[in-house]
């Protein structure tokens, strides 16, 4: 197809239309579905829906079907519908969500995962997924981090461009493939008080040393479109916000692919108080560089008048429709415009066993033990009680969880007894009053209680921010019954946030297991049996107290930093919690042990060309097997900007056999040694850096290496 020849026989209105996404119930009508936003008010002209661009949120490939067909047949120049939809951890095979996935320190996971949502979600005939979602975020009082990859820019990188690629591959024109729509850009989870669509307000060097870090990397990776998100920053809504979309975007990172709004964020530009109404709305939005408007009508109802008028140059609307029709055709979609579509594929492809089974491989690795006082792995010789909110859930999915469905997941009691593990007592309770006299005589025949325990999956997610973060004071008081009872507890947590655990640290043992998918309790019964040996690592530090936000591992040291056992008053501390977190970003416990020692340098300096190598031993001192995350941090002593006390610049996940001693090496190069300025260019200063290698963010051995100076072009300011 000869898109610009097409793009020069385009009425305004039939350009402008491209630019328009819908619901698909707009074209159907026959389902009725709330719509947010005041879609309702403004009213649609049956022309207007008819020449929008793109859908979102299809259901299955009969409903895209009836949908297109009856689009073509009012189409004058048979421009085919896009697709889109929210496939964010899985289709109906459903994944740990990715705060969990990103726990594996295993990138290769997000693409296991990606592909299968593909594969799935291609046979109702999705075009593009709205993922991953990039939005780095330091605080667990938003909501929105269940769907994130943590607080580390350089882990964050990793993830989305794993997921980039397992969605795409190559080429996005073939059925199992789609196109990858990065979001929220940018800096969604900065969001002030961890209150979702609240105020961003980060400084450059910020913006592009931590928050940018994820969509850039999803950019590199060949990602086709990019979303808006609520946000402002700098004041001005991202939706609109020039320096972003063109500046960062288009000059800085050379990204020719297109721009969509979040769900009716370009209207939002009003209640923002950047715009006067949807006309001037319409207006910033087109000259910031933004395409496609979602589910609001600012383009659709006033770009006409603009042009006409002379506000706009026409030039900008036919760029941005040339963008739509080239992710058409590079869709292939004017070849087929049903491309992917197939009911039957649908019912052989999706949630088959096969997928079923990667899901649950990805979910053993997405688990974080956090506490274990040989408590775990469960012993066939000894009797358990599984007690507790989450004792039989099946809401195992988690948000965004598309048409996952989790009746057809199992619960923990039925998969813990497909393993011989003597339960004999099983009671989904909330709290201690509702265990009755019976219940606490059968408890005495136990040997200790597995308490599931956490949040539904209604309290993480989108517009689901809280400003507490401990356990409901109901689900803590088990662990204290039970401790006083002298009955062990082992803590299962389901959910979607960080949180303060600080209360239920009497527990034996801690498991976190966050929302594992469809798959979720057949990997816990795995773990807790011993079948697999744990090894997540926390991704987001866990504070001690929800004071403490925004509490992140790579902070800057300060003029005055707290040193431990320092008695001077003077320093950067609270008079009522320490400043550390209670678990650390890259903590994770294993049921094996592992040792490091002799951490040594091929060189202790090196010129910008040059490499230093560093090795380190690592032994597993046990009988068990099992994988250890050997995690490399850098900390730029002095610069021209203060650098963080460390940042992790690498990391390792490797087996070891029983007793297995490793040499684990670490190549340095400039390129670890770098930090971004306030406009995103890469700045190398000479001086001393301090090497770190360990088992997480605070267990670490270090060494000094020496950048020499004669050959470094200084940053000066
Ligand atoms: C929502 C979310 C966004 C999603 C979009 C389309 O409001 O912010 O992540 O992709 O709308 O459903």
């Amino acid at each position: 197809m000869d898109i610009n020849l097409l793009l020069k026989k385009l009425t305004i209105e039939e350009k402008i239309g491209q630019l328009l996404q819908l619901s698909p119930f707009h074209f159907i009508r026959d389902i009725e579905v709330e719509v947010f936003g005041h879609l309702k008010e403004l009213g649609l002209t049956e022309k207007k829906v008819f020449s929008a661009g793109s859908v979102l949120g299809i259901h299955n490939a009969a409903e895209m079907i009836s949908v297109q067909e009856k689009y073509l047949r009012k189409s004058t120049h048979q421009i085919p519908l896009v697709f889109m939809a929210d496939i964010i951890h899985g289709y109906e095979t459903i994944f740990p969500v990715p705060l969990a996935l990103s726990t594996s320190w295993n990138p290769k996971l997000a693409f296991d995962m990606a592909r299968v949502s593909a594969i799935e979600a291609s046979t109702a005939g999705i075009h593009v997924t709205f993922s991953p979602m990039a939005d780095l975020s330091r605080d667990p009082r938003w909501g929105r981090v269940v769907e994130g990859f943590g607080e580390d820019p350089y882990l964050n990188a990793l993830f989305t461009k794993e997921m980039v690629k397992g969605y795409q591959q190559d080429d996005i024109s073939q059925d199992g493939n789609v196109a990858s729509c990065v979001k929220h850009f940018a800096a969604y989870g900065a969001a002030e008080g961890g209150r979702d669509y609240n105020t961003v307000d980060v400084s450059r060097l910020s913006l592009h040393n931590y928050y940018l870090k994820g969509y850039k990397a999803a950019i590199d990776a060949g990602a086709k479109l990019i979303m808006t998100s609520f946000n402002v920053l700098d004041g001005i809504p991202a939706t609109i916000n020039k320096h972003l979309l063109r500046g960062v975007l288009r000059d800085l990172w050379k990204f020719d692919g297109l721009t969509i709004t979040d769900y009716d964020s370009l209207h939002q530009v009003v209640p923002h108080g950047n715009a006067e109404n949807d006309e001037e709305a319409a207006l910033k939005g087109i000259i910031a560089g933004l395409d496609i408007e979602m589910a609001s009508t600012c383009y659709i109802n006033y770009l006409k008048k603009l042009i006409e008028n002379h506000e706009v140059d026409i030039k900008l609307l036919d760029e941005a429709v040339l963008r739509v029709l080239k992710l058409k055709e590079e869709i292939g979609l004017f070849d087929n415009p049903y491309k992917g579509a197939s009911v039957e594929l649908e019912s052989t492809l999706v949630r088959s066993n096969d997928h079923l089974e990667i899901s649950k491989k990805v979910a053993h690795e997405s688990v974080v033990l956090l506490k274990n006082e040989n408590l775990l792995p469960l012993s066939t010789h000894k009797k358990y009680a599984l007690i507790g909110p989450y004792a039989e859930t099946r809401n195992t999915n988690g948000p965004w969880s598309w048409h996952g469905k989790n009746e057809l997941n199992h619960t923990l009691k039925e998969t813990l007894l497909e393993k011989n593990i003597s339960m004999t007592f099983v009671k989904q309770v909330v709290r201690v009053e509702d265990l009755t006299k019976e219940d606490l005589i059968e408890l005495k025949n136990v040997d200790a209680v597995i308490l599931a325990l956490g949040e539904n999956e209604r309290e993480s997610g989108e517009a689901h921010s809280k400003v507490d973060i401990k356990l409901p004071r109901n689900q803590e008081e088990f662990v204290e019954f039970f401790r006083q009872a002298g009955l062990d507890s082992i803590v299962l947590l389901y959910h979607g946030r960080p949180f303060d655990l600080s209360n239920i640290m009497d527990a034996k043992a801690i498991l976190d297991v966050y929302y594992l998918g469809s798959m979720a309790n057949d990997a816990i019964a795995d773990i807790l049996t011993g079948v697999i040996n744990p090894s997540g690592k926390i991704t987001m530090s866990y504070p001690r107290h929800v004071g403490q936000i925004p509490i992140y591992y790579n902070h800057l040291n300060t003029g005055r930093p707290k040193i431990e056992g320092d008695r001077n008053e003077y320093v950067s501390y609270y008079l009522d919690e320490l400043n550390t977190p209670l678990f650390p970003f890259g903590f994770g416990l294993s049921y094996s042990k592992f040792s490091y020692q002799n951490l040594r340098l091929s060189q202790f300096e090196m010129s910008l060309n040059e490499e230093i190598s560093l090795f380190i031993d690592v032994q597993n001192e046990t009988e068990i097997g099992g994988f250890e995350t050997v995690q490399l941090y850098i900390r730029d002593y002095v610069a021209t900007i203060s650098r963080p006390v460390k940042e992790l610049k690498g990391f390792q996940k490797i087996w070891f056999a029983p007793h297995q001693r490793r040499v684990v090496e670490f190549v340095i190069n400039k390129s670890l040694l770098s930090y971004l300025d306030d406009q995103g260019n890469e700045v190398i200063e000479p001086g001393r850096f301090q090497l770190m290698v360990g088992s997480s963010s605070i267990e670490l051995t270090s060494l000094d290496i020496i950048l020499k100076k004669e050959e470094v072009n200084d940053f000066k300011k």
